[in-house]
Protein backbone atom coordinates (compact mmCIF):
# COMPACT_ATOMS: atom_id res chain seq x y z
CA UNK A 1 0.00 0.00 0.00
CA UNK A 2 1.36 3.13 -1.06
CA UNK A 3 0.11 6.23 1.28
CA UNK A 4 0.14 9.55 0.28
CA UNK A 5 0.99 12.07 2.40
CA UNK A 6 -0.71 15.49 2.79
CA UNK A 7 1.06 18.58 1.95
CA UNK A 8 3.21 19.37 5.50
CA UNK A 9 3.75 15.76 6.84
CA UNK A 10 7.16 16.86 4.75
CA UNK A 11 7.36 20.19 6.10
CA UNK A 12 6.11 23.73 4.42
CA UNK A 13 7.30 25.47 7.54
CA UNK A 14 7.00 28.86 8.34
CA UNK A 15 9.96 30.68 9.51
CA UNK A 16 10.05 30.63 13.54
CA UNK A 17 11.98 34.42 14.77
CA UNK A 18 14.48 34.54 17.63
CA UNK A 19 15.74 31.10 19.40
CA UNK A 20 14.37 29.35 16.57
CA UNK A 21 18.26 27.70 15.28
CA UNK A 22 18.96 27.34 18.61
CA UNK A 23 15.58 25.11 19.01
CA UNK A 24 15.95 23.50 15.92
CA UNK A 25 19.74 22.18 15.80
CA UNK A 26 20.36 18.89 17.23
CA UNK A 27 23.92 17.55 17.65
CA UNK A 28 25.40 14.61 16.04
CA UNK A 29 25.60 11.48 18.55
CA UNK A 30 28.66 9.23 17.99
CA UNK A 31 28.69 6.39 16.16
CA UNK A 32 29.18 2.86 17.48
CA UNK A 33 30.62 -0.63 16.74
CA UNK A 34 26.87 -2.36 15.99
CA UNK A 35 26.42 -4.38 19.05
CA UNK A 36 26.87 -7.96 19.22
CA UNK A 37 23.11 -9.92 18.67
CA UNK A 38 24.12 -11.71 21.82
CA UNK A 39 24.84 -9.09 23.83
CA UNK A 40 20.45 -8.83 23.97
CA UNK A 41 18.90 -10.93 26.34
CA UNK A 42 15.99 -13.53 24.32
CA UNK A 43 13.45 -12.27 26.42
CA UNK A 44 14.03 -8.50 25.83
CA UNK A 45 14.28 -9.52 21.98
CA UNK A 46 11.09 -11.12 22.14
CA UNK A 47 9.19 -7.99 24.08
CA UNK A 48 10.78 -5.41 21.23
CA UNK A 49 9.15 -7.83 18.38
CA UNK A 50 5.45 -7.12 20.29
CA UNK A 51 6.61 -3.27 20.30
CA UNK A 52 7.43 -3.15 16.63
CA UNK A 53 4.57 -5.26 15.55
CA UNK A 54 1.89 -2.72 18.07
CA UNK A 55 3.74 0.14 15.88
CA UNK A 56 3.87 -1.68 12.11
CA UNK A 57 7.67 -0.68 11.91
CA UNK A 58 7.89 -2.97 8.98
CA UNK A 59 4.69 -1.62 6.79
CA UNK A 60 6.29 1.29 6.40
CA UNK A 61 10.32 0.20 6.08
CA UNK A 62 9.95 -2.45 3.58
CA UNK A 63 9.87 -1.71 0.09
CA UNK A 64 6.49 -2.03 -1.77
CA UNK A 65 6.90 -1.43 -5.05
CA UNK A 66 9.15 -2.95 -7.49
CA UNK A 67 8.19 -5.87 -5.96
CA UNK A 68 8.76 -5.56 -2.36
CA UNK A 69 12.29 -5.83 -0.54
CA UNK A 70 13.53 -7.42 2.45
CA UNK A 71 12.20 -6.96 6.12
CA UNK A 72 13.00 -3.25 7.70
CA UNK A 73 15.28 -2.10 4.66
CA UNK A 74 13.61 0.63 3.74
CA UNK A 75 12.20 2.41 0.99
CA UNK A 76 9.07 2.68 1.18
CA UNK A 77 7.71 4.85 -0.61
CA UNK A 78 5.16 7.93 0.56
CA UNK A 79 3.87 9.96 -2.34
CA UNK A 80 3.31 13.90 -1.00
CA UNK A 81 1.90 16.68 -3.34
CA UNK A 82 5.43 17.55 -3.77
CA UNK A 83 7.71 14.61 -4.62
CA UNK A 84 8.21 10.92 -3.32
CA UNK A 85 9.64 10.05 -0.01
CA UNK A 86 11.20 7.15 0.66
CA UNK A 87 11.67 5.31 4.34
CA UNK A 88 15.00 4.75 5.82
CA UNK A 89 17.28 1.70 5.98
CA UNK A 90 16.41 0.78 9.80
CA UNK A 91 18.52 -2.57 9.69
CA UNK A 92 21.53 -2.59 11.94
CA UNK A 93 23.55 -2.28 8.12
CA UNK A 94 26.26 0.05 9.19
CA UNK A 95 26.73 1.44 6.14
CA UNK A 96 22.97 1.83 5.17
CA UNK A 97 21.28 1.08 7.82
CA UNK A 98 21.26 2.76 11.63
CA UNK A 99 23.74 -0.21 12.99
CA UNK A 100 26.04 2.58 13.90
CA UNK A 101 23.06 4.29 15.99
CA UNK A 102 23.34 3.58 19.73
CA UNK A 103 20.30 3.42 21.93
CA UNK A 104 20.99 6.94 23.13
CA UNK A 105 20.39 8.32 19.32
CA UNK A 106 17.66 5.36 18.59
CA UNK A 107 15.80 6.71 21.58
CA UNK A 108 15.99 10.46 20.41
CA UNK A 109 14.44 9.78 17.14
CA UNK A 110 11.86 7.91 18.74
CA UNK A 111 10.99 10.94 20.93
CA UNK A 112 12.31 13.70 19.07
CA UNK A 113 12.39 12.83 15.32
CA UNK A 114 16.31 13.67 14.94
CA UNK A 115 18.53 11.59 13.05
CA UNK A 116 21.62 10.18 14.84
CA UNK A 117 23.22 12.89 12.85
CA UNK A 118 21.11 15.15 13.98
CA UNK A 119 19.28 16.08 11.26
CA UNK A 120 15.48 16.59 11.72
CA UNK A 121 12.92 14.15 10.05
CA UNK A 122 10.04 14.41 7.92
CA UNK A 123 6.97 13.70 10.61
CA UNK A 124 5.82 10.95 7.95
CA UNK A 125 7.61 9.21 10.46
CA UNK A 126 5.41 9.10 13.22
CA UNK A 127 7.82 10.09 15.93
CA UNK A 128 4.59 12.66 17.31
CA UNK A 129 2.82 9.52 18.62
CA UNK A 130 6.50 7.43 19.34
CA UNK A 131 7.49 10.10 21.48
CA UNK A 132 5.08 9.02 24.22
CA UNK A 133 6.47 5.26 24.54
CA UNK A 134 8.28 4.43 27.70
CA UNK A 135 11.97 4.15 27.68
CA UNK A 136 11.34 0.80 28.25
CA UNK A 137 9.43 -0.48 25.33
CA UNK A 138 12.32 1.64 23.47
CA UNK A 139 14.61 0.05 24.44
CA UNK A 140 13.22 -3.77 24.17
CA UNK A 141 12.56 -2.24 20.33
CA UNK A 142 16.09 -1.27 19.83
CA UNK A 143 17.13 -5.00 21.22
CA UNK A 144 14.82 -6.33 18.34
CA UNK A 145 15.53 -4.10 15.48
CA UNK A 146 19.51 -4.57 16.48
CA UNK A 147 19.46 -8.28 16.19
CA UNK A 148 17.44 -8.55 12.81
CA UNK A 149 19.74 -9.30 9.43
CA UNK A 150 22.02 -6.39 8.21
CA UNK A 151 20.67 -5.80 4.71
CA UNK A 152 23.02 -3.47 2.57
CA UNK A 153 20.25 -1.28 1.03
CA UNK A 154 20.49 2.42 0.05
CA UNK A 155 16.57 3.77 0.04
CA UNK A 156 16.49 5.85 -3.31
CA UNK A 157 16.69 9.56 -3.28
CA UNK A 158 13.26 11.66 -2.53
CA UNK A 159 12.38 14.03 -5.02
CA UNK A 160 11.61 16.44 -2.78
CA UNK A 161 12.41 20.16 -4.12
CA UNK A 162 14.62 22.83 -2.65
CA UNK A 163 13.78 24.58 -0.40
CA UNK A 164 11.04 22.60 0.84
CA UNK A 165 13.64 20.11 1.56
CA UNK A 166 15.91 21.93 3.57
CA UNK A 167 14.81 20.10 7.00
CA UNK A 168 16.63 22.20 9.20
CA UNK A 169 14.23 24.73 8.30
CA UNK A 170 11.11 23.26 7.50
CA UNK A 171 10.84 20.53 9.76
CA UNK A 172 12.37 22.84 13.11
CA UNK A 173 9.55 25.29 12.14
CA UNK A 174 6.63 22.54 11.60
CA UNK A 175 7.88 21.07 15.23
CA UNK A 176 7.38 24.21 16.59
CA UNK A 177 4.41 24.75 15.64
CA UNK A 178 2.89 21.28 16.42
CA UNK A 179 4.76 19.26 18.10
CA UNK A 180 4.70 18.21 21.65
CA UNK A 181 6.90 16.16 22.87
CA UNK A 182 6.58 13.78 26.08
CA UNK A 183 5.45 10.24 27.50
CA UNK A 184 2.06 9.31 27.69
CA UNK A 185 0.59 10.42 31.36
CA UNK A 186 -2.02 7.45 32.44
CA UNK A 187 -5.70 9.33 33.23
CA UNK A 188 -6.17 8.89 36.82
CA UNK A 189 -10.13 8.81 35.87
CA UNK A 190 -9.97 5.54 34.11
CA UNK A 191 -8.70 2.27 35.16
CA UNK A 192 -5.83 0.70 34.37
CA UNK A 193 -7.18 -1.19 31.13
CA UNK A 194 -7.99 2.46 29.73
CA UNK A 195 -5.18 3.47 30.22
CA UNK A 196 -3.11 0.75 28.73
CA UNK A 197 -5.46 0.84 25.39
CA UNK A 198 -4.68 4.62 25.26
CA UNK A 199 -0.93 4.20 25.71
CA UNK A 200 -0.71 1.36 22.86
CA UNK A 201 -3.51 3.75 20.89
CA UNK A 202 -1.92 6.78 20.95
CA UNK A 203 1.79 5.73 21.25
CA UNK A 204 3.10 2.96 19.14
CA UNK A 205 -0.30 2.52 17.26
CA UNK A 206 -0.66 5.84 16.51
CA UNK A 207 -4.75 5.01 15.28
CA UNK A 208 -5.20 8.56 14.83
CA UNK A 209 -2.50 9.50 12.29
CA UNK A 210 -5.40 7.79 9.60
CA UNK A 211 -8.07 8.91 11.42
CA UNK A 212 -7.94 12.28 12.60
CA UNK A 213 -8.22 14.83 9.85
CA UNK A 214 -5.24 17.01 9.39
CA UNK A 215 -4.88 20.89 8.49
CA UNK A 216 -2.92 22.31 5.76
CA UNK A 217 0.19 21.91 7.44
CA UNK A 218 -0.41 18.42 7.46
CA UNK A 219 -0.66 18.29 11.52
CA UNK A 220 -3.55 15.88 13.28
CA UNK A 221 -6.63 18.56 13.90
CA UNK A 222 -6.83 18.05 18.24
CA UNK A 223 -10.47 19.75 17.99
CA UNK A 224 -11.04 17.21 15.67
CA UNK A 225 -9.22 14.22 17.02
CA UNK A 226 -11.22 10.95 15.59
CA UNK A 227 -13.06 12.34 13.39
CA UNK A 228 -12.16 10.80 10.34
CA UNK A 229 -9.82 11.24 7.48
CA UNK A 230 -9.46 10.07 4.06
CA UNK A 231 -5.70 7.87 3.53
CA UNK A 232 -4.64 6.61 0.02
CA UNK A 233 -8.46 7.00 -0.90
CA UNK A 234 -10.39 5.43 1.15
CA UNK A 235 -12.22 6.92 4.34
CA UNK A 236 -10.92 6.23 7.84
CA UNK A 237 -14.42 6.52 9.75
CA UNK A 238 -14.84 8.35 12.64
CA UNK A 239 -13.94 6.61 15.67
CA UNK A 240 -15.29 8.54 18.56
CA UNK A 241 -19.38 9.01 18.59
CA UNK A 242 -19.47 10.15 15.27
CA UNK A 243 -19.33 7.15 14.10
CA UNK A 244 -22.19 7.14 11.56
CA UNK A 245 -22.67 3.18 11.50
CA UNK A 246 -26.06 1.84 12.91
CA UNK A 247 -24.67 -0.36 15.25
CA UNK A 248 -22.30 0.73 18.26
CA UNK A 249 -18.37 -0.42 18.17
CA UNK A 250 -18.92 -1.86 21.76
CA UNK A 251 -15.45 -3.68 22.94
CA UNK A 252 -16.75 -6.92 21.57
CA UNK A 253 -17.15 -5.71 17.84
CA UNK A 254 -13.66 -3.87 17.98
CA UNK A 255 -11.74 -6.74 19.75
CA UNK A 256 -13.03 -8.93 16.69
CA UNK A 257 -12.52 -6.54 14.53
CA UNK A 258 -9.12 -5.50 15.24
CA UNK A 259 -8.10 -8.69 16.68
CA UNK A 260 -9.37 -10.91 13.55
CA UNK A 261 -10.10 -8.38 10.92
CA UNK A 262 -13.56 -8.66 10.69
CA UNK A 263 -16.90 -8.20 13.43
CA UNK A 264 -19.99 -9.55 13.42
CA UNK A 265 -22.06 -6.78 12.97
CA UNK A 266 -19.78 -4.15 10.99
CA UNK A 267 -18.06 -6.21 8.70
CA UNK A 268 -14.42 -6.76 7.33
CA UNK A 269 -11.36 -4.47 7.75
CA UNK A 270 -10.20 -3.71 3.95
CA UNK A 271 -7.80 -0.97 2.14
CA UNK A 272 -5.42 0.66 4.48
CA UNK A 273 -7.07 -0.84 7.85
CA UNK A 274 -6.16 -4.90 6.82
CA UNK A 275 -2.74 -5.13 7.80
CA UNK A 276 -3.44 -3.12 11.10
CA UNK A 277 -5.22 -6.56 12.37
CA UNK A 278 -4.12 -9.00 10.13
CA UNK A 279 -0.50 -8.35 9.95
CA UNK A 280 -0.01 -6.25 13.51
CA UNK A 281 -2.15 -6.72 16.18
CA UNK A 282 -2.71 -10.34 15.91
CA UNK A 283 0.75 -11.09 16.77
CA UNK A 284 -0.25 -8.57 20.42
CA UNK A 285 -1.46 -10.42 23.58
CA UNK A 286 -5.12 -10.86 23.50
CA UNK A 287 -5.40 -8.38 26.72
CA UNK A 288 -3.70 -5.30 24.75
CA UNK A 289 -5.85 -6.04 22.30
CA UNK A 290 -8.94 -6.09 24.42
CA UNK A 291 -7.50 -3.01 26.11
CA UNK A 292 -7.47 -1.32 22.96
CA UNK A 293 -11.09 -1.89 22.21
CA UNK A 294 -11.73 -0.92 25.61
CA UNK A 295 -10.70 2.59 25.12
CA UNK A 296 -11.80 3.28 21.75
CA UNK A 297 -15.94 1.62 23.42
CA UNK A 298 -15.39 4.58 25.72
CA UNK A 299 -14.19 6.77 23.23
CA UNK A 300 -16.91 6.48 21.06
CA UNK A 301 -20.26 6.03 23.85
CA UNK A 302 -20.81 2.53 22.72
CA UNK A 303 -22.33 1.66 26.43
CA UNK A 304 -24.79 4.59 25.58
CA UNK A 305 -25.29 3.81 22.06
CA UNK A 306 -25.71 -0.19 22.27
CA UNK A 307 -29.25 -0.29 23.25
CA UNK A 308 -30.24 0.33 19.83
CA UNK A 309 -28.32 -2.42 18.16
CA UNK A 310 -30.83 -5.13 18.29
CA UNK A 311 -33.56 -2.68 16.18
CA UNK A 312 -31.04 -1.61 13.81
CA UNK A 313 -30.23 -4.97 13.03
CA UNK A 314 -33.66 -5.37 12.33
CA UNK A 315 -34.42 -2.77 10.25
CA UNK A 316 -31.30 -3.24 8.02
CA UNK A 317 -32.65 -6.55 7.22
CA UNK A 318 -35.80 -5.14 6.76
CA UNK A 319 -34.10 -2.79 4.33
CA UNK A 320 -31.95 -5.11 2.50
CA UNK A 321 -34.97 -7.94 1.98
CA UNK A 322 -37.02 -5.46 -0.28
CA UNK A 323 -34.75 -6.30 -2.83
CA UNK A 324 -36.32 -9.71 -2.67
CA UNK A 325 -39.77 -8.83 -2.66
CA UNK A 326 -41.83 -9.17 -5.76
CA UNK A 327 -40.92 -8.86 -9.23
CA UNK A 328 -38.11 -6.20 -9.48
CA UNK A 329 -39.12 -3.20 -12.30
CA UNK A 330 -36.11 -0.69 -10.51
CA UNK A 331 -33.56 -0.73 -12.96
CA UNK A 332 -31.18 0.19 -10.39
CA UNK A 333 -32.08 -2.66 -8.42
CA UNK A 334 -31.78 -5.63 -10.84
CA UNK A 335 -28.36 -3.82 -11.81
CA UNK A 336 -27.81 -4.43 -8.02
CA UNK A 337 -29.11 -7.60 -7.67
CA UNK A 338 -27.23 -8.85 -10.50
CA UNK A 339 -23.30 -7.72 -9.68
CA UNK A 340 -23.84 -7.93 -5.81
CA UNK A 341 -27.34 -9.22 -4.59
CA UNK A 342 -25.85 -13.30 -4.82
CA UNK A 343 -23.32 -12.79 -2.25
CA UNK A 344 -24.60 -10.08 -0.62
CA UNK A 345 -27.90 -11.16 0.57
CA UNK A 346 -29.40 -12.09 4.07
CA UNK A 347 -32.06 -13.76 5.61
CA UNK A 348 -33.03 -14.96 8.83
CA UNK A 349 -32.25 -12.40 11.77
CA UNK A 350 -28.69 -11.30 11.81
CA UNK A 351 -25.70 -10.82 9.15
CA UNK A 352 -23.89 -14.08 8.72
CA UNK A 353 -20.13 -13.71 9.39
CA UNK A 354 -18.31 -13.92 5.84
CA UNK A 355 -21.46 -11.95 4.23
CA UNK A 356 -21.16 -8.70 5.36
CA UNK A 357 -25.09 -6.84 5.64
CA UNK A 358 -24.48 -3.82 3.40
CA UNK A 359 -26.91 -2.13 5.56
CA UNK A 360 -25.01 -1.91 8.81
CA UNK A 361 -21.69 -1.25 6.84
CA UNK A 362 -19.55 1.67 6.87
CA UNK A 363 -19.20 1.90 3.34
CA UNK A 364 -22.77 2.64 2.53
CA UNK A 365 -23.10 5.21 6.03
CA UNK A 366 -20.27 7.82 5.64
CA UNK A 367 -20.63 11.08 4.45
CA UNK A 368 -18.97 10.09 0.98
CA UNK A 369 -19.03 7.20 -0.85
CA UNK A 370 -14.69 6.24 -1.18
CA UNK A 371 -15.10 3.01 0.73
CA UNK A 372 -18.21 1.13 -1.70
CA UNK A 373 -16.52 2.88 -4.40
CA UNK A 374 -12.81 1.35 -3.11
CA UNK A 375 -14.22 -1.79 -2.70
CA UNK A 376 -15.72 -2.06 -5.80
CA UNK A 377 -12.55 -1.07 -7.54
CA UNK A 378 -10.41 -3.42 -5.55
CA UNK A 379 -12.46 -6.45 -4.29
CA UNK A 380 -11.17 -7.51 -1.39
CA UNK A 381 -8.58 -10.42 -1.25
CA UNK A 382 -8.09 -13.55 0.48
CA UNK A 383 -5.94 -11.87 3.20
CA UNK A 384 -8.44 -8.88 4.30
CA UNK A 385 -11.37 -9.03 6.05
CA UNK A 386 -11.91 -12.12 7.21
CA UNK A 387 -8.93 -14.64 6.50
CA UNK A 388 -9.72 -16.77 3.16
CA UNK A 389 -13.10 -15.03 2.40
CA UNK A 390 -12.80 -12.87 -1.11
CA UNK A 391 -14.52 -10.44 -2.80
CA UNK A 392 -13.31 -9.60 -6.84
CA UNK A 393 -12.91 -6.54 -7.77
CA UNK A 394 -15.27 -4.99 -10.18
CA UNK A 395 -12.41 -2.72 -12.00
CA UNK A 396 -13.50 -4.05 -15.52
CA UNK A 397 -16.90 -5.45 -14.91
CA UNK A 398 -18.49 -1.76 -13.83
CA UNK A 399 -17.56 1.76 -15.19
CA UNK A 400 -18.20 4.92 -13.40
CA UNK A 401 -21.51 4.99 -14.53
CA UNK A 402 -22.81 2.02 -13.37
CA UNK A 403 -20.87 1.62 -9.95
CA UNK A 404 -22.26 5.33 -9.15
CA UNK A 405 -25.81 3.96 -9.84
CA UNK A 406 -25.55 1.16 -7.26
CA UNK A 407 -24.21 3.62 -5.06
CA UNK A 408 -26.81 5.61 -5.15
CA UNK A 409 -29.35 2.83 -4.81
CA UNK A 410 -27.82 1.39 -2.06
CA UNK A 411 -28.00 4.35 -0.07
CA UNK A 412 -31.38 5.34 -0.93
CA UNK A 413 -32.62 1.81 -0.03
CA UNK A 414 -30.37 0.71 2.81
CA UNK A 415 -29.32 4.48 5.19
CA UNK A 416 -31.69 7.47 6.15
CA UNK A 417 -29.11 9.35 5.28
CA UNK A 418 -29.01 12.22 2.34
CA UNK A 419 -28.30 11.01 -0.99
CA UNK A 420 -24.57 11.83 -1.79
CA UNK A 421 -24.00 13.98 -4.63
CA UNK A 422 -21.86 14.07 -8.03
CA UNK A 423 -21.36 10.07 -7.76
CA UNK A 424 -19.76 9.58 -11.33
CA UNK A 425 -17.00 12.14 -11.12
CA UNK A 426 -16.30 10.50 -7.75
CA UNK A 427 -16.39 7.46 -9.29
CA UNK A 428 -13.98 7.86 -11.65
CA UNK A 429 -11.52 9.74 -8.88
CA UNK A 430 -11.58 6.47 -6.92
CA UNK A 431 -10.38 4.48 -9.95
CA UNK A 432 -8.07 7.45 -10.83
CA UNK A 433 -5.70 6.67 -7.64
CA UNK A 434 -5.19 3.08 -9.05
CA UNK A 435 -3.02 2.95 -11.49
CA UNK A 436 -3.61 -0.64 -12.90
CA UNK A 437 -6.47 -2.55 -12.97
CA UNK A 438 -6.21 -5.07 -10.05
CA UNK A 439 -5.54 -8.69 -10.70
CA UNK A 440 -8.56 -9.63 -8.91
CA UNK A 441 -10.78 -8.25 -11.43
CA UNK A 442 -13.34 -10.09 -12.86
CA UNK A 443 -13.52 -10.06 -16.70
C1 LIG B 1 3.73 5.60 8.70
C2 LIG B 1 5.02 5.13 8.25
C3 LIG B 1 6.07 4.78 9.28
C4 LIG B 1 5.96 3.94 10.37
C5 LIG B 1 4.72 3.17 10.82
C6 LIG B 1 7.26 3.87 10.97
N1 LIG B 1 8.15 4.65 10.29
FE1 LIG B 1 10.13 4.93 10.74
N2 LIG B 1 10.25 6.31 9.24
C7 LIG B 1 9.30 6.55 8.28
C8 LIG B 1 9.84 7.45 7.28
C9 LIG B 1 9.11 7.96 6.04
C10 LIG B 1 11.17 7.76 7.68
C11 LIG B 1 12.14 8.70 6.97
C12 LIG B 1 11.90 10.11 7.45
C13 LIG B 1 12.83 11.10 6.82
O1 LIG B 1 13.51 10.78 5.83
O2 LIG B 1 12.89 12.24 7.32
C14 LIG B 1 11.39 7.03 8.92
C15 LIG B 1 12.57 7.09 9.66
C16 LIG B 1 12.84 6.31 10.77
C17 LIG B 1 14.08 6.36 11.53
C18 LIG B 1 15.27 7.27 11.21
C19 LIG B 1 16.28 6.46 10.43
C20 LIG B 1 17.40 7.27 9.81
O3 LIG B 1 18.32 6.63 9.26
O4 LIG B 1 17.37 8.49 9.84
C21 LIG B 1 13.98 5.43 12.52
C22 LIG B 1 15.05 5.07 13.55
C23 LIG B 1 12.68 4.82 12.39
N3 LIG B 1 12.01 5.38 11.33
C24 LIG B 1 12.23 3.79 13.20
C25 LIG B 1 10.93 3.28 13.16
C26 LIG B 1 10.44 2.27 14.07
C27 LIG B 1 11.28 1.58 15.13
C28 LIG B 1 9.12 2.07 13.76
C29 LIG B 1 8.12 1.16 14.46
C30 LIG B 1 7.94 1.41 15.88
C31 LIG B 1 8.80 2.96 12.65
N4 LIG B 1 9.93 3.66 12.31
C32 LIG B 1 7.55 3.06 12.07
C33 LIG B 1 8.02 6.06 8.28
C34 LIG B 1 7.47 5.21 9.25
C1 LIG C 1 -2.92 3.23 7.79
C2 LIG C 1 -4.13 3.91 8.22
C3 LIG C 1 -4.87 3.35 9.42
C4 LIG C 1 -4.37 3.06 10.67
C5 LIG C 1 -2.94 3.17 11.17
C6 LIG C 1 -5.51 2.63 11.45
N1 LIG C 1 -6.64 2.65 10.69
FE1 LIG C 1 -8.47 2.00 11.28
N2 LIG C 1 -9.21 2.25 9.39
C7 LIG C 1 -8.50 2.77 8.33
C8 LIG C 1 -9.33 2.70 7.13
C9 LIG C 1 -8.94 3.17 5.75
C10 LIG C 1 -10.56 2.11 7.52
C11 LIG C 1 -11.78 1.72 6.62
C12 LIG C 1 -11.65 0.25 6.28
C13 LIG C 1 -12.87 -0.39 5.65
O1 LIG C 1 -13.91 0.25 5.58
O2 LIG C 1 -12.78 -1.56 5.24
C14 LIG C 1 -10.45 1.86 8.94
C15 LIG C 1 -11.47 1.29 9.71
C16 LIG C 1 -11.42 1.16 11.09
C17 LIG C 1 -12.55 0.76 11.89
C18 LIG C 1 -13.97 0.45 11.37
C19 LIG C 1 -14.81 1.69 11.47
C20 LIG C 1 -16.18 1.56 10.86
O3 LIG C 1 -17.05 2.39 11.19
O4 LIG C 1 -16.40 0.64 10.06
C21 LIG C 1 -12.12 0.73 13.19
C22 LIG C 1 -12.94 0.37 14.40
C23 LIG C 1 -10.71 1.12 13.18
N3 LIG C 1 -10.32 1.37 11.88
C24 LIG C 1 -9.92 1.22 14.31
C25 LIG C 1 -8.55 1.48 14.29
C26 LIG C 1 -7.70 1.41 15.46
C27 LIG C 1 -8.15 1.12 16.87
C28 LIG C 1 -6.42 1.68 15.03
C29 LIG C 1 -5.14 1.66 15.85
C30 LIG C 1 -4.91 0.44 16.59
C31 LIG C 1 -6.50 1.94 13.59
N4 LIG C 1 -7.80 1.81 13.19
C32 LIG C 1 -5.42 2.26 12.80
C33 LIG C 1 -7.19 3.24 8.38
C34 LIG C 1 -6.30 3.08 9.44
C1 LIG D 1 -18.66 -13.27 -5.13
C2 LIG D 1 -19.34 -12.73 -3.99
C3 LIG D 1 -19.45 -11.21 -3.90
C4 LIG D 1 -19.95 -10.34 -4.82
C5 LIG D 1 -20.49 -10.65 -6.21
C6 LIG D 1 -19.90 -9.03 -4.20
N1 LIG D 1 -19.37 -9.11 -2.96
FE1 LIG D 1 -19.04 -7.58 -1.66
N2 LIG D 1 -18.19 -8.85 -0.34
C7 LIG D 1 -18.12 -10.22 -0.50
C8 LIG D 1 -17.46 -10.79 0.66
C9 LIG D 1 -17.19 -12.26 0.87
C10 LIG D 1 -17.13 -9.72 1.51
C11 LIG D 1 -16.40 -9.82 2.83
C12 LIG D 1 -14.94 -10.09 2.55
C13 LIG D 1 -14.11 -10.28 3.78
O1 LIG D 1 -14.62 -10.41 4.89
O2 LIG D 1 -12.87 -10.26 3.60
C14 LIG D 1 -17.62 -8.50 0.86
C15 LIG D 1 -17.54 -7.23 1.40
C16 LIG D 1 -18.15 -6.10 0.88
C17 LIG D 1 -18.20 -4.81 1.52
C18 LIG D 1 -17.61 -4.42 2.87
C19 LIG D 1 -16.26 -3.83 2.69
C20 LIG D 1 -15.59 -3.27 3.94
O3 LIG D 1 -14.38 -3.01 3.85
O4 LIG D 1 -16.23 -3.11 4.97
C21 LIG D 1 -18.89 -3.97 0.68
C22 LIG D 1 -19.20 -2.51 0.91
C23 LIG D 1 -19.25 -4.75 -0.49
N3 LIG D 1 -18.79 -6.03 -0.32
C24 LIG D 1 -19.97 -4.25 -1.55
C25 LIG D 1 -20.26 -4.98 -2.71
C26 LIG D 1 -20.91 -4.43 -3.88
C27 LIG D 1 -21.40 -3.00 -4.01
C28 LIG D 1 -20.99 -5.44 -4.80
C29 LIG D 1 -21.53 -5.37 -6.21
C30 LIG D 1 -20.87 -4.41 -7.08
C31 LIG D 1 -20.41 -6.63 -4.20
N4 LIG D 1 -19.98 -6.31 -2.94
C32 LIG D 1 -20.33 -7.87 -4.81
C33 LIG D 1 -18.55 -10.95 -1.56
C34 LIG D 1 -19.09 -10.43 -2.72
Amino acid sequence: MIKRVAAAVVGLGVLGGGGFLAYAWYPSIAPITPPQPSSFSPDKIRRGALVAAAGYCSECHTRQDLGGGPDLAGDYKMETPFGDLFSSNITPDPETGIGTWSEEAFRRAMWKGVDREGTQLYPAFPFDHFTQMTAEDISDLYAFIMTRPAVHLKPRDNTIPFPINIRLIGQGAWKLLYFTPGRYKPNPQKDAEWNRGAYLAEGASHCSSCHTPRDFMGAEKQSAKYDGAVIDGWIAPPLNAHNPTPTAWTEDELFAYLRNGVAPLHGPAGGPMSPVPHTFLSQLPASDVHAIAHYFADLDHAAERQSGDAAAVTTAMQRSGTDLVGPTVDPDAKLYQGACGACHYNSGKGPVLGRPELALNNALWLDEPNNLFMVMLHGLTAEEGQSHVAMPSFYTALDDHDMARIAAYLRRTRTNRPAWKDLEKKAAEARATLKTPPVNASR
